[in-house]
């Protein structure tokens, strides 16, 4: 392989850490000449959950986000072409320079990244930091909405009703089953070690994966955390994808301010909850994701690292 070829596949193995809906990874990268292309792989989609590929399209923005900040931390510009088919994205390298601390720092970020299902402190996150999470949601190419008090109260009772639904749906919790609980030696999948041992107090409940997990979630509640939607005039896959990179590029952000970032999707996979969520963004955006947004104690470690399939299984190189 020649250089080029060895930094592209070392930026596609960095983003096998981007955060993706239930740790399914629904990505494949080829090195192709000076190329990197991104596909989406149709058996990892959550069927149940998600049959338009929505958040397997956003989950794939994450990993093309992922791998840009890679790429700018060894060094190479590239230009990118977002599709609309498959591939995805296609990165190209155009030049190399020495690469710069910032974006080296940006890459450290991602990864220690991880999702924290823990219950928040008492500390609010400062309204610097939440202008500075929408501002990387811009960056990435969609928007950031958060919510005010009555809006949580509403959102609490949309996921109370979306989390029914998805209990009393036996297909809905067959799919969950196979990605949730036990110690995931697939390289997929969310292990016990990072979902909460107790089911945490909060006025909007996390998500319910049917298994008590081995994490020690804190006696904590989540008056002080912020909900945010993160949304976007279009609901095309071209619109899903940079809402992935805006997720990526907003988390980044929010780790590094100590800000813990928890995504809550089951109101945007029922048809009912998101036109209600829609409706709180005065039916002038497509809501995309919700995300709780906190201070986690710094006093105890945060869960381990989830799995991640090998790169052999992720990454190939075309001749
Ligand atoms: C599109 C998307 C939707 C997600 N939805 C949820 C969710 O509803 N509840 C939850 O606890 N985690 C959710 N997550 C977090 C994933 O489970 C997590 O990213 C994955 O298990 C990998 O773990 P990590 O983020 O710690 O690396 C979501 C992540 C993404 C990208």
């Amino acid at each position: 392989m020649t250089a080029v070829q060895d930094a592209l596949a070392a930026a596609a193995d960095a983003a096998r850490r981007a955060p993706s809906v239930h740790n399914t990874q629904p990505w494949r990268w080829v090195v192709r000449g000076d190329t990197l292309e991104l596909y989406a792989v149709p058996e990892r989609q959550l069927t149940e959950q998600d049959p338009d590929g929505r958040l397997m399209t956003l989950s794939c923005g994450a990993a093309l986000h992922h791998a840009l900040v890679a790429l700018a931390a060894s060094g190479w510009k590239v230009s990118v072409s977002r599709l609309v088919g498959e591939p995805l994205a296609v990165i190209r390298a155009v030049s190399h320079a020495p690469a710069d601390p910032y974006d080296m720092h940006r890459l450290q970020l991602l990864q220690v990244r991880r999702t924290d299902r823990r219950v928040v402190t008492d500390e609010p996150v400062e309204p610097a930091v939440l202008e500075a999470l929408a501002a990387g949601a811009r960056r990435g190419g969609a928007r950031l909405h958060v919510l005010n008090r009555d809006q949580v109260l509403q959102l609490a009772v949309m996921i109370e009703h979306s989390g029914e639904a998805q209990r009393h749906d036996a297909r809905m919790q067959a799919e969950t089953a196979r990605w949730a609980g036990g110690s995931r030696a697939s390289g997929t999948g969310i292990p016990d070690s990072a979902l909460p041992a107790e089911t945490p107090l909060t006025t909007v409940a996390e998500r319910d994966f049917g298994v008590a997990g081995s994490l020690a979630a804190g006696e904590g509640h989540d008056s002080a955390a912020n909900y945010a939607i993160i949304y976007g005039d279009g609901d095309e896959r071209s619109d899903w994808l940079a809402a992935g990179e805006a997720l990526g590029e907003l988390w980044l952000v929010a780790t590094g301010r100590g800000t813990a970032v928890l995504p809550l999707s089951s109101p945007v996979e029922l048809d009912f909850t998101r036109l209600a969520l829609r409706r709180m963004l005065g039916d002038v955006g497509w809501p995309y994701l919700v995300l709780r947004l906190g201070i986690a104690d710094p006093e105890h470690a945060g869960p381990p690292h989830t799995p991640r399939l090998p790169a052999s299984e992720v990454i190939s190189v075309s001749t």
